[in-house]
């Protein structure tokens, strides 16, 4: 079992720990639904007031749930549909203060307030999405949005 001592004072220090966490628990797997499965449990333990956190995967030019920690979610969503559909076509990270006030958002879990999705790219091609809800309204910051970016551009060659 991995244990990581994870207590950082600000965001930015957390999210640098959680970077190095992340680095050290995928850098030797090559199987991507282990790394997928290991993030979404690392980002789950260590990231306040979420009530979700998982991947959804490009099959086919859809998104396919994967691996994640939470609720029971949705488990297709095509490009451009709700939040996560939105980050995987315009491949750009959304992030979104109240969900209720995203036309389209797709309610899996009623206690989401608040969302922040990335979209996750390797060598040009769309893998897939980061996904973060929030019970809370405006839980994300652009300091959370830079931290997920930078912990997703870690991840990326290692998802495929
Ligand atoms: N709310 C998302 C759907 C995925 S769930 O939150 C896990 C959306 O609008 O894309």
């Amino acid at each position: 079992m991995y244990s990581f001592d994870i207590a950082a004072g600000s965001k930015a220090e957390l999210y640098r720990e959680l970077a190095g966490a992340l680095d050290s628990i995928t850098a030797s797997e090559p199987d991507p639904v282990a790394n997928m499965a290991n993030a979404a449990a690392l980002l789950w333990e260590y990231l306040p007031d979420l009530n979700w956190a998982g991947f959804y995967r490009n099959i086919g030019g859809e998104l396919v749930l994967g691996p994640f920690q939470g609720k029971v979610a949705c488990i297709r969503i095509p490009f451009g549909s709700g939040v996560c559909g939105t980050a995987a076509a315009s491949r750009e990270t959304q992030l979104i203060d109240d969900v209720e006030a995203f036309p389209g958002h797709i309610a899996c879990d009623s206690a989401s307030r608040s969302e922040l999705v990335v979209p996750i790219v390797s060598q040009g091609a769309l893998i897939g999405v980061l996904d973060l809800d929030s019970p809370s309204l405006a839980r994300f910051d652009a300091g959370d949005a830079a931290g997920c970016e930078a912990l997703v551009a870690i991840l990326a060659s290692r998802l495929v």
